[in-house]
């Protein structure tokens, strides 16, 4: 089974990470119903979950829910996980509930599109992870990490919405997608260009 991985990435706010990312998966899901589509948010602000679980209030709750949930069933519970001395995990264990079937939340979705909900405590997980990996004593902290990502990425997914720290990102997606505000702020899209971009897109995933 090959596996494709996108990074949507770009360390600037606002510029249409989440939402070329939420119509490019869904697209892309849409269209190859055979296939598997995982997202994981690694933005903090977790929009495209809240956005994906339901949108508005109700996208906020279930994405709240999933945060306070005992064992926290989203991104941060697996890196916690990981950090618990899992790094060299090949498969997630069969119990694990860190990924959510999204069409559960929002009949809009499609049913083979998945999702690792994003968490607002991946900041302060980031720095804390920051700090273990500048300690000289943790030789391997750094490694243990990003290979542990990498996995998570090639045993599971296909894209992702992220938004960490940018020395972070380069070795997750395979392929960057880099959403650019110049779109934005120069080019007036109707709705229909917006589409055609987004179609655009996708047929060259
Ligand atoms: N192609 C586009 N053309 C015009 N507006 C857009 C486009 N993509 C996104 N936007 C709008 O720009 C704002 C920021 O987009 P968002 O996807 O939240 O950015 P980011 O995830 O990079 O912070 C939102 O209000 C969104 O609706
Ligand atoms: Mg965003």
């Amino acid at each position: 089974m090959s596996i494709k991985v996108y990074a949507f990435y770009n360390n600037k706010g606002g510029v249409g990470k989440t939402t070329l990312c939420s119509n490019a998966s869904i697209l892309y899901a849409e269209q190859n119903p055979e296939k598997q589509i995982l997202v994981i948010d690694m933005c903090p602000q977790a929009n495209i979950s809240q956005f994906l679980l339901g949108g508005g209030k109700a996208g906020y709750d279930n994405n709240q829910k999933l945060q306070s949930a005992y064992s926290r069933r989203n991104v941060v519970g697996f890196v916690d996980w990981i950090l618990k001395g899992n790094a060299d995990f090949k498969l997630l264990p069969k119990n694990s509930t860190y990924k959510v079937r999204a069409s559960l939340y929002n009949e809009y979705i499609p049913e083979n599109l998945y999702l690792i909900a994003g968490d607002s405590f991946l900041e302060s997980l980031s720095l804390a992870l920051n700090y273990a990996v500048i300690n000289p004593a943790n030789i391997s902290a750094w490694k243990d990490y990003m290979t542990a990502i990498k996995r998570l990425c090639e045993s599971e997914k296909v894209s992702a919405s992220l938004g960490i720290a940018l020395h972070q990102l380069p070795h997750q997606g395979k392929t960057f997608i880099m959403p650019d505000e110049k779109e934005i702020t120069l080019t007036k899209n109707t709705y229909e260009e917006a589409v055609e971009n987004v179609e655009d897109l996708v047929s060259k995933l």
